[in-house]
């Protein structure tokens, strides 16, 4: 395999009320990305933090800031998340009846643009989009919490979304969410996976550098 294997950390595991140390913990043991779950409680059901959050936590770390949008109407902030520092910006299909508009403006600020499908949306939803990405994710969990149970029946949509993005000649990340843990990630990657969102399996273990090296272990493992 060409394509290096990112491990992108969820905050949402971490312990909030030492988050500067938290980020400076996982960057330690080798993580590629931080990957933020911004939430408002309405697209989902909980919330979580938003822009000056990451605007605070900017400064203490280098690693490239993936913010998941799922929030209603994210048009509405992508200004203040990039102002912010976020790298990479995904909205998800669900919330964007323009999403074609929407992934330009993330481009125009100078982010980088993804886009987020939730389990039961079919991957035709970014057919017409994919000059307009550098990120699909493909959620394996219902978006809202972490510690969730990766839903397997979603593999041959991973392996779906690999053979779109090889067929469209982009350079289209291809990350995964929800559920992934030493035990998955194998599954996960052969499926033409990328790029790993790990909440639990990453900021939920003492270890850090232990719990990255384990998934990369495993990622790595062809059987
Ligand atoms: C779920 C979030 C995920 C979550 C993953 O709504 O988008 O990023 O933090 O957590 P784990 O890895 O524990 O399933
Ligand atoms: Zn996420």
């Amino acid at each position: 395999m060409t394509h290096p294997i990112l491990i992108a950390p969820s905050l949402l595991s971490a312990d909030f009320a030492n988050l500067a140390t938290e980020v400076a913990s996982v960057e330690a043991a080798g993580a590629d990305w931080l990957h933020l779950d911004v939430m408002d409680g309405q697209f989902v059901p909980a919330i979580t933090f938003g822009p000056a959050l990451i605007k605070s936590l900017r400064p203490h770390s280098q690693l490239f800031f993936d913010a998941h949008l799922m929030i209603v109407q994210p048009e509405r902030y992508i200004p203040d998340f990039v102002k912010a520092g976020a790298d990479l910006v995904t909205v998800h299909a669900e919330a964007c009846p323009h999403l074609h508009r929407t992934l330009a403006q993330i481009r125009e600020l100078g982010a980088e643009a993804g886009v987020a499908l939730n389990p039961s949306t079919p991957l035709s939803a970014v057919a017409h989009v994919l000059d307009m990405v550098d990120l699909i994710l493909i959620m394996t969990v219902n978006p809202g919490f972490g510690g969730q149970r990766f839903i397997s029946s979603l593999l041959p949509k991973i392996a779906e979304a690999r053979a779109m993005i090889d067929a469209s000649g982009y350079a289209i990340e291809l990350q995964v969410d929800g559920g992934v843990s030493p035990d998955t990630i194998g599954a996960v990657v052969r499926a033409g996976a990328t790029c790993l969102v790990a909440g639990s399996a990453v900021f939920g273990q003492p270890d850090r550098a232990d719990a990255v090296a384990r998934l990369r272990e495993r990622a790595s493992v062809l059987v």
